[in-house]
């Protein structure tokens, strides 16, 4: 079964699936992108995903290449045409193809639209969940505009990169005081003593992750107190519990943060039971 690509207007087999050399994404990064996470057959928290997809191309001044409810049908086609179960769906939008210039392209440029999705086995990502994951943390030195969610993501690449040559899955970015930002493609988050959750804010700084806003959901229903504020990385170690959340890890329980324990070094049950309602309660679109 050969996997399917959307690439302005056109399904294509994924082999063959390309852009042009002068794509302005290719050249300058410039275009922004969405990861959702499809489960048991549903495109999750799609909604979400596409306001904030909305703010990033408003942000840059880069038009919709296609309408909302155009963008909607194809991520539910590419899901199904690759019949992925559970996986993710990939998108991305970039200013378009010019001759390379920095100026923005002449109007009337179309913006190029790409759309992928891909498989993943819910068992890997439970055994990864039941052991939990290490992080390390860097230095954060990306630029300040981590709000939006552009395809600019070399500091990133670098960061988890680091990440895996130090046995660990994710780097978290730490801000010049001390505070941990969020991780290179997650946001981070405490359970104190008390129980409560504690994740930063998200005004600029951080990307305001769809899954972090969902767990807020989850908390509320599972009655557990969420307080957005910055933490050190000492506190993280010395939490009662650590976790990160994104669409590629719903949520995903830290037991190692540069080498040392949090807690116990196993998962946390506040952590658990947050992944475990997860589904329940995340907005489903049928594929
Ligand atoms: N990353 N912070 C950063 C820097 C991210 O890149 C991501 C997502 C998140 C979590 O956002 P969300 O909950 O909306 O997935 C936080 C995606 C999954 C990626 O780059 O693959």
């Amino acid at each position: 079964m050969p996997r399917i690509a959307y690439v302005n207007g056109r399904y294509t087999p994924h082999a063959d699936a390309s852009v042009h050399v002068e794509d302005r994404g290719y050249q300058f990064a410039d275009g922004v992108y969405e990861v959702c996470e499809v489960a048991r057959g549903n495109i999750m928290d799609m909604t979400r995903h596409l306001d904030r997809l909305d703010r990033s191309l408003r942000e840059l001044r880069i038009e919709w290449p296609i309408a909302r409810r155009a963008l909607e049908f194809v991520m539910r086609e590419v899901v199904r045409r690759n019949h992925v179960e559970n996986g993710l769906v990939y998108l991305q939008v970039t200013r378009g193809v010019a001759p390379r210039d920095h100026y923005f392209p002449a109007a009337g440029t179309q913006p190029a639209l790409v759309v992928t999705a891909k498989r993943s086995s819910p068992a890997v990502a439970a055994r990864r969940a039941a052991e939990g994951i290490k992080v390390i943390t860097v230095p954060e030195n990306r630029w300040e505009r981590v709000d939006i969610k552009t395809v600019g993501l070399l500091p990133n690449v670098l960061a988890r990169q680091k990440a895996r040559e130090a046995g660990a899955v994710e780097a978290w970015f730490i801000d010049t005081d001390g505070t941990v930002k969020e991780g290179a493609s997650t946001n981070a988050w405490i359970v104190t003593a008390d129980g409560t959750l504690v994740t930063r804010p998200a005004e600029f700084g951080i990307l305001r992750g769809i899954t972090r806003a969902t767990v807020m959901d989850v908390a509320k229903k599972l009655g557990l107190k969420v307080e957005e504020r910055s933490f050190s990385v000492d506190e993280a170690k010395g939490a009662k519990e650590a976790f990160i959340t994104a669409a590629t890890t719903v949520v995903m329980p830290v037991v190692d943060i540069d080498g040392a324990s949090v807690a116990n070094g196993h998962p946390g049950s506040v952590t658990l039971s947050l992944r475990e309602a997860f589904f329940d309660i995340a907005e489903k679109t049928p594929a």
